[in-house]
C-alpha cells in the first residue's frame, strides 16, 4: 500500500531501504525511545522480510510502513499501525525518524495521514499510542495530532539500548468520533 502527503510516500519497506534504515536508526536518540533496537543489517532484514508477509493479507494485522521523502528518495524513517484489532476497531500507532530530519513537521505530516487511514479506510474507532514519560518530542506531537493524555503506568518501558534503565510511560488516545478530517 501507498499514501502520499506533500512531501512524503509512505509504503511497505523494501529490501534496497536497509541501508536507509540502520543510518537513520544509528543515532542513540533514535534508538532509546523507540524499542526497534536491533539495528544491523541482518536483523533489519529480518524485520522488513517479515513485514512483506503482511502485505496483501487479507486482515492484515499490521501497517508497518516506511517513510520516503520525495525530494531525495530516501528512506528517512518508519510508521506503523499495529495490533489492528478490527472486533474491537482499535490499533496502536508508533513512528521514528532518522535525527536529521526531526524537527520539520515530517512525522506530524506522516500521522496524520496514518490516521485518516486507520479512520477512513480501516474503519477503526480508535488508535492507542504510549511514550515514555521523558520523550519529550514524542509526547509534543501525540498531543499536537489530538490524542488525549489518559494515564501513566510505571516503568512501563525499558529499551535495551538504554540497558537496565526504565521508564514510565504515558498513555494517550484518539477516537475516530472525535477526530476532525485536516
Ligand atoms: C518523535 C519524533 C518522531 C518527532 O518527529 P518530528 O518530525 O521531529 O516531529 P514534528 O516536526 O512533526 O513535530 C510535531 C510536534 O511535535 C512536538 N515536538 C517535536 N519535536 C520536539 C522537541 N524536540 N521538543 C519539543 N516538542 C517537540 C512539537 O509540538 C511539534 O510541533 P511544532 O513544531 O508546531 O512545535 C522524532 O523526534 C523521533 O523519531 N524520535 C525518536 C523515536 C521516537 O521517540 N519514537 C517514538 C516512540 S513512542
Amino acid at each position: 500500500m501507498k499514501i502520499t502527503t506533500p512531501r512524503l510516500i509512505i509504503r511497505e519497506f523494501k529490501e534496497k531501504d536497509i541501508a536507509d534504515i540502520v543510518a537513520n536508526r544509528n543515532s542513540l536518540n533514535v534508538l532509546e525511545n523507540h524499542s526497534l533496537i536491533h539495528n544491523n543489517k541482518k536483523d533489519v532484514r529480518s524485520q522488513v522480510l517479515l513485514n512483506q508477509k503482511q502485505v496483501g493479507k487479507k486482515k492484515r494485522e499490521n501497517y508497518s510502513l516506511g517513510i520516503e521523502l520525495k525530494s531525495n528518495h530516501k528512506l528517512i524513517g518508519g510508521i506503523d499501525i499495529y495490533k489492528v484489532d478490527r472486533f474491537l476497531g482499535k490499533a496502536t500507532m508508533g513512528y521514528w525518524l532518522g535525527k536529521d530530519y526531526w524537527r520539520q513537521g515530517i512525522m506530524y505530516e506522516a500521522a496524520q495521514a496514518m490516521i485518516e487511514f486507520a479512520f477512513n479506510k480501516l474503519e477503526l474507532k480508535r488508535i492507542d499510542l504510549d511514550t515514555s514519560t521523558k520523550n519529550i518530542p514524542s509526547n509534543g506531537l501525540i498531543k499536537k495530532l489530538g490524542f488525549r493524555y489518559e494515564g501513566t503506568r510505571r516503568k512501563y518501558h525499558g529499551p535495551k539500548a538504554k540497558g537496565t534503565c526504565w521508564h514510565n510511560a504515558n498513555f494517550y488516545g484518539l477516537l475516530a468520533s472525535k477526530y476532525k478530517t485536516k
